[in-house]
C-alpha cells in the first residue's frame, strides 16, 4: 500500500480543491502548506490545480523546482474548462525532463467563468461531477495499490 500525498491549489471555483477533497485514503495539502510536509515520507505525490493558460499554476512549478531532491515519484491532477487531456501530457514531458518519475495524471473539466465564457454563463458547468470524482476515486485506488 503506498502512502500518498497530494498538494494543491484551486484559485477559480475550487474545482480542483472539490475533488482532491474527495478521497479520503490520501494526505491532501494546500500549497502554502508545503513547509509543514515532510515529502520524503510519502511513496507518491500528487500535484492538483487548475488550468491556467494552459499551465498548471505556477505556484505548483515552484514547489516542485524547490524540492526536487525530494521528489521521485510523482502524478499529476488537473480540472480545465476544455477537459483536453494534452496539458497533461505537455506538463509531463516537461517534468520528466527535470529527472521525475511522472507515473501518471487525472483530469477532469471544471467549471469556467473566466473571460468571454462569462458572458454565456461559463463552460463545464457542474464539474467535477458525480462521475468525474468517482473516476478520480478509482484512480487513487490504483495508486495506493500500484507497485513502484
Ligand atoms: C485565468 C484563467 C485561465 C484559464 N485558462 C484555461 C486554459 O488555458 N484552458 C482550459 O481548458 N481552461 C482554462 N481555464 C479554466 C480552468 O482551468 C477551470 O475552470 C479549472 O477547473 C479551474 O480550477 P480551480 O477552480 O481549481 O481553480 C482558465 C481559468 C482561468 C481563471
Amino acid at each position: 500500500m503506498n502512502k500518498i500525498a497530494i498538494i494543491y491549489i484551486s484559485t477559480h471555483h475550487n474545482n480542483t480543491q472539490r475533488l482532491v477533497a474527495s478521497c479520503d485514503n490520501v494526505d491532501i495539502y494546500k500549497f502554502n502548506e508545503i513547509q509543514d510536509i515532510d515529502l520524503t515520507k510519502y511513496d507518491l505525490v500528487g500535484f492538483a490545480s487548475g488550468i491556467y493558460f494552459g499551465k498548471f499554476h505556477k505556484a505548483i512549478y515552484e514547489i516542485i523546482n524547490n524540492h526536487l531532491s525530494q521528489l521521485h515519484n510523482i502524478f499529476l491532477v488537473y480540472t480545465s474548462g476544455s477537459g483536453l487531456k494534452s496539458y497533461g501530457k505537455k506538463q509531463s514531458k516537461k517534468l520528466r525532463q527535470l529527472g521525475l518519475n511522472v507515473i501518471t495524471f487525472y483530469s477532469c473539466k471544471g467549471y469556467d467563468t473566466y473571460g468571454p465564457w462569462k458572458l454565456f454563463g461559463g463552460v463545464a458547468k457542474n464539474h467535477p461531477n458525480d462521475i468525474d470524482i468517482n473516476n478520480y476515486r478509482l484512480f487513487i485506488d490504483k495508486l495506493v495499490d500500484l507497485e513502484l
